[in-house]
């Protein structure tokens, strides 16, 4: 698979984003969350994470922290990101059919590190439902 995803986290995230880039050693990964355990702030990985993905260093992000909630909030402070939280892989799905998400945020202590492998999973294998409805929305949210 030619494809690279940027993956970023805070403290809480350093195992499950450890096992996503070893579950998937065929994806190009670009590591810009933290490597250790000591106490960060999830914004600072997320406007990072952002950033990267409207230049288009990177076709897909992944962003962890303890909830997927706060990093996802710090993501989507950026017009061109549609960061979804997902708790598995329908809404993993649903949200790049509906949404055309761009980044898929993952709360190490919610989802087992298998669920968020199907998720991560289902997020890059789904395409997004272009030239009808769901483009109409989608491009109300970058407006
Ligand atoms: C860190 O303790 C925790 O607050 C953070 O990872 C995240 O869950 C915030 O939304």
């Amino acid at each position: 698979m030619n494809m690279k995803v940027a993956i970023a986290n805070d403290h809480g995230g350093v195992e499950l984003k450890n096992f996503l880039i070893e579950s998937f050693p065929e994806i190009e990964w670009a590591n810009l969350g933290t490597d250790t355990t000591d106490s960060t702030d999830y914004p600072d990985y997320g406007y990072k994470l952002a950033e990267a993905i409207a230049n288009g260093d990177a076709q897909f992000g992944v962003a962890i922290c303890g909830t997927g909630i706060g990093i996802g909030i710090a993501c989507n402070r950026n017009k061109k990101v549609r960061a979804s939280t997902c708790t598995n892989a329908t809404m993993a799905r649903l949200t790049r059919i509906d949404n055309d998400a761009n980044i898929l945020c993952l709360g190490a202590r919610v989802v087992g590190n298998l669920v968020a492998k199907d998720c991560f999973e289902a997020f890059i294998n789904t395409e997004f439902e272009a030239g009808g409805r769901h483009e109409r929305r989608v491009k109300k949210l970058g407006e």
